[in-house]
């Protein structure tokens, strides 16, 4: 199975993918990283490991489906089967979606349906929850919504910066998002089309 992995940031999921794969406990490879912030930190990660790694500022596009218009573009010239969006921060269209149904991945910073959206760790910390965590789901239109394939609980601790519960969470993607994507692709390998 060939990967299409789409960032923003510092890519420490992409790094958590890339070593599942060393250690074949995920099967394929990752075809392309695409960020689009030009300081993105996963395109040194990416190129450290000889990953093909392309750059789509979306400031140089017109609207967001000119972009997800791209991205497919991009994703299919290098044969992706399945993307894998880790930290990509725009918001995506049925453009992209549609281009690959059911084929695209998140991982979100909250134990969805709760706290969706760009601030998910602030408004777990401004809430006062008590548990919080992390979710991997299906990608669709409705930002943060689709069906979720994995999720880890992290308790919320009374002296928890925006850093630390931060980081505390994210340990807890790099566990979960590698296992989500192995049992995902089980179920596609059986020929389910749902999980
Ligand atoms: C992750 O915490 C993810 O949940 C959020 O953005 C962050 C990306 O981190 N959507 P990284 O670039 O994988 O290090």
């Amino acid at each position: 199975m060939r990967f299409g992995i789409l960032a923003s940031g510092s890519g420490s999921n992409m790094e958590a993918i890339a070593q599942a794969i060393d250690e074949q406990r995920i099967r394929g490879v990752i075809a392309v990283v695409i960020y689009n912030e030009p300081g993105a930190y996963v395109q040194h990660r990416a190129a450290a490991r000889n990953i093909p790694v392309v750059h789509l500022n979306h400031r140089d596009f017109g609207n967001r489906e000119a972009l997800d218009q791209e991205l497919i573009n991009v994703l299919s010239a290098h044969g992706v089967d399945l993307v894998l969006m880790a930290g990509w921060m725009r918001v995506v269209t049925p453009v992209l979606i549609d281009g690959f149904p059911e084929r695209i991945l998140n991982i979100h910073p909250s134990l969805l349906p709760s706290f969706r959206g760009m601030h998910a760790i602030q408004q777990a910390l401004d809430y006062g929850v008590k548990l919080t965590g992390c979710t991997v789901h299906l990608v669709v239109p409705d930002v943060d919504a689709g069906r979720i394939l994995a999720q880890a609980a992290v308790p919320v601790l009374p002296d928890d910066t925006l850093h630390s519960l931060r980081l505390r969470i994210q340990a807890q993607e790099h566990r979960i998002y590698p296992e989500a994507i192995a049992d995902y692709q089980q179920h596609l390998l059986r020929g389910h089309v749902h999980p």
